[in-house]
Parts: C-alpha cells; sequence; structure tokens
C-alpha cells in the first residue's frame, strides 16, 4: 500500500553524526571542531548574564537597542542600519530569504562556508560555486559566474573551513564590478583575527553601496558562541524587509546583556585574539616543521592536508588525534578538500598535545 504523507518542499539535510566513542585512553576529551574561542567569559560578562537569568521571566528587547546603540558607538555606525539575531547564522538565512527564491542562483566562492549551501537550499535557490586558486577566493572568477539570475552573493572573509581572505582592496573591486541589483553579503564572522583595518573598510562598503550587507557575530572573538549572538549591517533602506524575515523575539535577554558587557570589555577582547593570533602562527611553525601542509589562515582555526593528501590518511589523522591526545578535530568533507582536517587555535597546552601527537602521528607511517 502506498504511504500518503506531507510533501516537503525543500531537500533533507543530513546531520552529521558527532564522536560517539568513548576516549580510548579515559583522557578529557578537548572539542576543536567548532572554531570556538578556549576563554570563558570575563567575570563581568558572567555577572552581566546572571542579573538577566535572574529575571528570564521578562522577554529580552526585541529590537535589541541597547546592544544597537552599543554596536554603534564601538564601531562608528548608525544604529538604525543595524540588526541583530541569534547568532549571524539565522542572519545569513534572513538575508536568504529576503533576496532569494526558487528562480534565483546564490553565488559562493568554492570552498564557501557551508551555510551558504544550506540557505541556497531553504529557499530552493540554484548554487553556483566560482572556482578558488590555492583555496583562496577568486574576484574575476566570482564575475564570470554572475548571470541575469544571479541575486545573492555570499562571502565570508576569512572564510570557514579554509581560514583563507582576499584582501580589502578585491572585495572594493567585486564591489565596483557587481550589478548594484545583485545582494552582496561580506561574512566577517572571523575578521576581528585578520587584524588591521578590515573591518571598517567593509562597513565603509555598506555605507557607500545599497547592495552590500556586513554580517559579524560575537560567537567568535567574543567567545559568546553558545549564547547565540550576531548582527548585520546594512543600507536603511533594507532594515525593515530585514526585520520581516526575521523571528521577533531571537536575541535573547542575557546574550544581548552579554553582548553589551563584551562590548565593554574591549582590552580583554583583544588580548583574546592577540593570544589565539600567535598561538596560530606558533602551531602553523611546528606542523610546518613536520612537514605537514598549512593551509595560511587568518581565523581561530587552521585547516592541515593529510601526510599522504588523501581523504583516508585523513581520517585516520582525525582518528589518531582523538585516540592519542583527545582532541577532536573537524574532517573538512567539502569536495575537493576531503584531503584535509580542521581545528581551533586553543590553549597553549592543548595546542601542545596537538603538535606533539601529530608528530607522533608522522613519525608512525
Ligand atoms: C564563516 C562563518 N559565518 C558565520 C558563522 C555563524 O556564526 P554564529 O551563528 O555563531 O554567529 C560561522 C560559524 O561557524 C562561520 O564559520
Amino acid at each position: 500500500m502506498t504511504q500518503i504523507r506531507p510533501q516537503p518542499f525543500i531537500r533533507p539535510l543530513n546531520i552529521r553524526k558527532r564522536e560517539a566513542r568513548v576516549q580510548p585512553e579515559g583522557l578529557p576529551v578537548i572539542d576543536l571542531s567548532f572554531n570556538e574561542l578556549p576563554f570563558a567569559p570575563n567575570p563581568s560578562v558572567l555577572e552581566a548574564i546572571n542579573r538577566t537569568t535572574a529575571h528570564a521571566n521578562f522577554y529580552g528587547n526585541p529590537s535589541c537597542e541597547a546592544v544597537r546603540t552599543a554596536l554603534a558607538q564601538h564601531y562608528a555606525l548608525d544604529p538604525e542600519q543595524l540588526v541583530v539575531g541569534n547568532g549571524s547564522e539565522e542572519l545569513l538565512d534572513v538575508i536568504g530569504r529576503v533576496f532569494a527564491n526558487s528562480e534565483s542562483e546564490i553565488l559562493i566562492s568554492e570552498y564557501g562556508y557551508i551555510q551558504f549551501p544550506i540557505v541556497a537550499n531553504r529557499v530552493g535557490a540554484t548554487l553556483v560555486k566560482a572556482p578558488e586558486s590555492h583555496y583562496t577566493t577568486v574576484v574575476d572568477a566570482l564575475l564570470l559566474c554572475v548571470t541575469g539570475r544571479t541575486d545573492l552573493l555570499f562571502l565570508a572573509n576569512p572564510n570557514n573551513p579554509t581560514g583563507t581572505m582576499i584582501p580589502a582592496s578585491e572585495i572594493t573591486r567585486l564591489a565596483e564590478h557587481l550589478p548594484q541589483r545583485i545582494a552582496l553579503v561580506i561574512d566577517l564572522a572571523y575578521a576581528e583575527f585578520a587584524g588591521g583595518d578590515y573591518c571598517e573598510k567593509m562597513h565603509q562598503l555598506v555605507n557607500s553601496h545599497d547592495n552590500i550587507i556586513v554580517t559579524r557575530t560575537f560567537s567568535k572573538a567574543f567567545g559568546l558562541a553558545g549564547l547565540r549572538i550576531g548582527w548585520l549591517h546594512a543600507p536603511a533602506w533594507m532594515i525593515p524587509t530585514l526585520y520581516a524575515a526575521r523571528g521577533m523575539g531571537t536575541a535573547n535577554a542575557a546574550a544581548q546583556a552579554a553582548a553589551i558587557a563584551a562590548l565593554d570589555n574591549r582590552d580583554s577582547t583583544n588580548d583574546n585574539v592577540t593570544q589565539i593570533v600567535d598561538e596560530r602562527n606558533r602551531i602553523a611553525d611546528a606542523l610546518q616543521r613536520l612537514g605537514i601542509t598549512v593551509v595560511a589562515s587568518q581565523a581561530n582555526f587552521m585547516m592541515v592536508a593529510s601526510p599522504e593528501n588523501s581523504e583516508e590518511s585523513a581520517t585516520e589523522m582525525a582518528a589518531h588525534l582523538f585516540d592519542d591526545a583527545g582532541l577532536l578535530v573537524n574532517q573538512t568533507r567539502e569536495t575537493g578538500l576531503e584531503h584535509f582536517i580542521r581545528f581551533s587555535v586553543s590553549l597553549p597546552e592543548h595546542n601542545n598535545r596537538l603538535i606533539q601527537s601529530l608528530a607522533d602521528f608522522i613519525q608512525s607511517r
């Protein structure tokens, strides 16, 4: 008998299974697979969270006014051009639903962040990938892929999982040559780790174009991943439409309070970023000395190749790190990246463990 079921209008997404085995040596498991910050929030941020959770019977402010005011002061932006959401992931989805539908093409760079295909799937758009060079976005390749159906271009700088980025001058060139009817989204989730005035330049692009949106997050440099809060900066004309697509109370009260406190603790964020960048450079040097190919990262995570440049040895490398040192890393399974693993840059003791375990792995081959 044929079973009659409702017709879904979205392709199913298989959620990847995480490591379910017990660590064989009984070591503590250190999860380096989510590009998180290893430092806990500092006391004033924790105090802001606790203060809010004591009043959890009240909703958070739906338009996140105080967060927007704090962001506007911190980054010298117009608060009326900012929208706060449940992580920048939610805002990428909001943008996708506003600017693309089943007639659209969504353009991304070849190894672009996994959420971009997920958003394209949700809205039924056709995903178009522009080829990269050395795991890095190529602006001319993106421009060559533009068609009359391209409605949205998502670009993460630095990108996840590659960790690479292109200079601000290249994004400016992209902005100049891209037809103005295409929404260009610049995802700066990791930009604090890239240093310099990159973010300021990207915000200036928003202010000088009607089609550019910048997304940012408190999950990475600010270390608030578990609370889920991110934001976007868009031209004023887009804001009411973006609100129409966003849930009403998506950024919870504790996340809002924590974000404001984190912005007040600028020095602590800067110190954390400096430590991660120093460790990133130290790990890169150590792994290169072991003969491991390291893709130059501008973020708080790194993508490195397996010794034989094969998916099989990447699987063995990830299994070795778990079995030998209790380190959980991410196997990049995207087409063309199967021979890499990706891991967060963590505390020096965790990073030492990673370097030592990889040295043993290489030596055992
Ligand atoms: C490139 C990129 N953009 C956006 C996000 C989403 O971050 P969140 O939803 O925590 O703000 C991530 C998370 O890993 C990411 O890698």
